[in-house]
């Protein structure tokens, strides 16, 4: 068997995709590819984000390279001024704005800390982005902030973060477990997405999980659960109860340890991808030596996966090749490239995909 690389299957476009963090996009303008689209973030009046094409109608040049004024975004160049429905409201020189001078606008919030853009054509639907367990909850403690550039596409990524399996072998230096080499992984989908998982029994508590909560002598069972929600968010379910105790969600948050790991995936091109992660985990609160070493282990744990995903790109593009085999823990990230693959269709069925540039008049 072999299957071909393709970078030209596009992306689902009517969603919600992280484009940066709300620290980011402050006094000036910021820039970010996402999906193909060149996108300039710039912060309103009233605080609120604009999110426009990265290019002034006049004479392309990148409004980011302008600056936050006059109640809106100012070109660098010669000085038009526009609204965040990309609309010009203001032309240095001359009183009347021709119709023509308008420029692409995205839909854009702020939630957890993150800027996310609504990256098709149909109305946005706020209630599509994704819910974090745990975020703002007393009990919580938060990392975010995190980003990676990842040199590959987002279909690499979904593979790996799919991929339980790949822990023992790629991260031994860090995050990787001996003890879960040769247990099965197993999957399962529900509303939003699927999760691919496996609990590791009956093994002694990790130091590590002995400073965090008291297990007193016993033993423990730890679950690994990689959740994939469609069509961009992934995160790593971490639970460490009691040997034997019940699995139920109540024990799972109160019986042990708990963190919740997230990645948000937002394609840049069909060759790259922008990784942005935060961490939420029950225990160490307020140790702030525990979190700056937990911090360095997560950025060297994704540097790793950065690092493989980056080769396989690599190797893809040489050979035109995505894999020529298929093993037993392939079955979720398989099941999770239909999904995409079944939204993308949908979407190029109903017509509903990202709307193309106006072109410039003659
Ligand atoms: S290029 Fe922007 S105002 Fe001329
Ligand atoms: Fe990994």
């Amino acid at each position: 068997m072999s299957i071909k690389a393709d970078f030209t299957q596009g992306f689902v476009r009517n969603h919600w995709y992280a484009a940066a963090w709300a620290s980011e996009v402050q006094e000036r303008p910021f820039a970010r590819t996402i999906l193909g689209d060149k996108i300039v973030l710039f912060r309103q009046p009233d605080g609120t984000i604009g999110a426009l094409e990265d290019r002034c109608p006049h004479r392309l040049a990148p409004l980011s390279m302008g600056e936050c004024a006059d109640g809106g975004l100012r070109c660098g160049y010669h000085g038009m001024v526009f609204n965040a429905a990309g609309d010009c409201i203001g032309i240095p020189g001359q009183d009347i704005i021709p119709p023509t001078a308008r420029t692409r606008a995205f839909s854009a919030t702020e939630r957890y800390g993150l800027i996310w853009v609504w990256t098709g054509d149909v109305e946005p639907d706020p209630d599509s982005l994704p819910i974090l367990k745990g975020y703002g909850e007393d009990g919580w403690a938060l990392m975010d902030g995190g980003y990676q550039h990842h040199a590959g596409n987002y279909r690499i990524e979904i593979e790996n973060l799919m991929d339980p399996a790949h822990t023992t072998f790629l991260h031994k230096e860090t995050i990787g477990n001996r003890a879960a080499k040769d247990v099965p992984v197993e999957v399962s989908s529900y509303d939003r997405g699927l999760k691919a998982f496996r609990w590791i029994e009956n093994v002694p508590p990790s130091p590590l999980d002995q400073k965090s909560f008291d297990f007193g002598a016993g033993r423990v069972d730890r679950q690994i659960a990689f959740h994939f929600e469609l069509p961009a968010t992934s995160f790593v379910d971490i639970a460490v109860i009691p040997a034997g105790m019940e699995r139920s969600e109540g024990n799972l948050m109160r019986g042990g340890i708990r963190a919740f790991s997230y990645k948000f995936l937002t394609p840049e091109t069909e060759r790259s991808t922008h990784f942005f992660w935060l961490h939420l985990r029950n225990y160490r609160l307020n140790d702030q030596e525990f979190e700056a070493t937990l911090r360095a282990n997560l950025e060297k744990t994704f540097a790793e996966d950065q690092v493989m995903v980056t080769a396989i790109q690599g190797e893809q593009e040489a050979t035109g090749l995505r894999q020529r085999t298929a093993i037993a823990i392939d079955r979720a990230p398989i099941m999770a490239l239909r999904l995409i693959d079944r939204m993308i269709a949908s979407e190029k069925e109903s017509g509903e995909t990202g709307t193309e540039c106006e072109p410039v008049p003659a």
